[in-house]
């Protein structure tokens, strides 16, 4: 594999981190960029000392200005990009979903612009929302796509199209990936990085996490009345390290020229069930503590069940999930402890 430098576009967030990590290890060039809309410092300070990388390349910027998006390909030699930059919170999606469409919209388009003018290969961050409320599962590549229920939902729908239809307007002078992502939880093992929520969490880890040191009282488990076995939702949490590394196989695929079609799709996830009681029993397990929660009425929006069936990543790209969900909320609640000094 030839040494190549690779664009992380919202890179000192949550996944753009690890991935940042997980690229360097594979002995890539990064270059970071991130208007730090949704987050501090912290984990980009933690990428330097766990990567040792002191001079780890960092541009705070608004992928939403196209000047500033072509400046930036103007001043490294960028031979593919990974697209993180984007909002993510579902509700304030549905509240405001102008503020969705414009940011998440505009500084993709901003970046393929720049990147289809410069043959600049592009891997884009989607998610398994795309599958809506799935017929049969697991869901497959194949799938289809259900009309998203958010604005958020939709930008990830839009996006993939948009791709799409521009690595087939360059008649593959680029190619593109779109990665699927189920449900990233978990932190790197040095506990120098993981997920930062601005606020009380959405997402359930974090809202776990956020009890087990007393940030929060309760948590709320919404629904157990649902139509799985022991009434709860059912997820495919995906560990972040192993996701992390999803995008260097993929990364390398597009860059070695081993790609099958010019826009190819992956499914990210372990292919694993597990409800969102399991999540918790196996939470208090690992880490030896019990956790304050109750039954609350349903969330709006979420769907019964889904998870992945990663077969065409495993085999296609040889990338597969390693760490147990055991090892993963173990890494969730050492970074908690980190951030709480403890
Ligand atoms: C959501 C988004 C998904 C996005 C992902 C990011 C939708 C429908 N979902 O997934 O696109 O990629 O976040 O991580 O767009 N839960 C509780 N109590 C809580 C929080 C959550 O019981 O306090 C439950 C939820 O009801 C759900 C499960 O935990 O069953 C997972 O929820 P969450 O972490 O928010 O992820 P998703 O809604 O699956």
């Amino acid at each position: 594999m030839a040494k190549k430098t690779v664009l992380v576009s919202g890179g000192a967030g949550f996944i753009g981190s690890h991935v940042t990590v997980e690229l360097i290890s594979a002995g890539h060039d990064v270059v970071v960029a991130d208007n730090m809309s949704n987050c501090d410092m912290t984990c980009f300070e933690g990428v330097k000392k766990i990567t040792g990388r002191e001079d780890l390349p960092f541009i705070k910027m608004d992928f939403c200005n196209a000047a500033e998006v072509d400046k930036l390909f103007s001043e490294y030699p960028i031979d593919a990009v990974i697209h993180f930059a984007a909002f993510k919170a579902v509700g304030e999606s549905v509240e405001e979903p102008v503020k969705y469409y414009k940011n998440n919209l505009i500084s993709f388009l901003n970046v393929l612009e720049t990147a289809s003018k410069r043959g600049c290969n592009v891997l884009f961050s989607s998610s398994a929302t795309v599958y809506g409320e799935p017929d049969k599962l697991p869901v497959t590549e194949e799938s289809p796509r259900q009309p998203a229920t958010s604005p958020y939902g939709n930008t990830k729908q839009i996006c993939e199209d948009i791709l799409s239809d521009t690595v087939k307007a360059t008649g593959g002078k680029i190619k593109g990936i779109a990665l699927r992502y189920f449900n990233p939880i978990g932190a790197h093992p040095s506990a120098l990085i993981g997920e930062l929520p601005r606020g009380v969490p959405n997402n359930l880890v974090p809202f776990i996490t956020q009890t087990a040191i007393g940030k929060r009282e309760c948590l709320s488990i919404f629904g157990n009345d649902y139509p799985t076995p022991d009434g709860t939702c059912q997820r495919d949490y995906i560990d972040i390290v192993d996701l992390a590394k999803a995008h260097v196989f993929a990364v390398t695929r597009m860059i070695d020229g081993k790609m099958k079609k010019d826009y190819e799709i992956f499914n990210v996830g372990t292919g694993r069930p597990v409800s969102v009681l399991e999540l918790v029993n196996a939470f208090e397990k690992v880490n030896g503590l019990k956790l304050n929660y109750r039954f609350a009425p349903r969330r709006a929006g979420d769907v019964t069940a889904i998870w992945a069936d990663p077969t065409l990543a495993n085999e296609e790209m040889g990338w597969k999930a390693e760490r147990t969900v055991e090892e993963t909320l173990a890494s969730a609640w050492a970074w908690e402890k980190h951030l709480a000094g403890k």
